[in-house]
């Protein structure tokens, strides 16, 4: 073998040798091993409450939301969730009604959507109304309208409260 052979023959080699240490080079960072992803567990919705007791107000029986047709339902004054009821000029917000005790120890029930616009009307219970804060309705003790803008009355519910058992009726 002539010397202009032998150096084109080691040219050629190392050469080869060059490119494949390059594309292997090259191949790894370009080309990441892929990395499984694991799908998310999907939520499991929670089903919507079919009436009844709900499970997450203590001392209330019965239906509160119109959505689920009449209002008829009691609730139990000494338990945790309503026993701001035992204190005469308090109120509370129960599904899509407000029940409020007057000064005098009556129970007032009416829906709690002003029938302007619908904002929740709060109890004032100096003198037994209820006032929309969103542009001054207000509503005497049986609903209907003292102080527009809004036209037409609250709807008022009738109630019973048995002393004994400190159950307050709805219907
Ligand atoms: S929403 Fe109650 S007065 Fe307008």
């Amino acid at each position: 073998m002539e010397r202009k052979e032998f150096l084109n023959l080691v040219g050629i080699s190392i050469g080869a040798v060059i490119l494949q240490n390059c594309m292997s080079g090259c191949s790894k960072t370009s080309d990441p091993t892929p990395v499984a992803v694991s799908p998310t567990t999907p939520t499991t919705p929670t089903p919507p409450s079919t009436g009844g007791t709900t499970p997450t107000v203590s001392g209330l029986t019965g239906n509160n939301s119109l959505a689920k047709g009449a209002i008829d339902f009691s609730v139990d004054i000494t338990k945790s969730d309503f026993e701001i009821l035992k204190t005469n000029g308090q109120a509370l917000v129960s599904g899509d009604v407000i029940i409020a005790r007057t000064k005098s120890g009556d129970f007032l029930v009416v829906e709690k959507a002003c029938t302007h616009q619908g904002t929740t009307v709060d109890f004032v219970s100096d003198n037994s109304t209820f006032k929309c804060s969103n542009h001054g309705s207000i509503f005497n003790s049986s609903g209907s309208v003292t102080v527009g803008p809004a036209a037409k009355a609250l709807k008022s519910y009738s109630v019973a409260f048995d002393t004994a058992k400190n159950i307050l009726k709805v219907i």
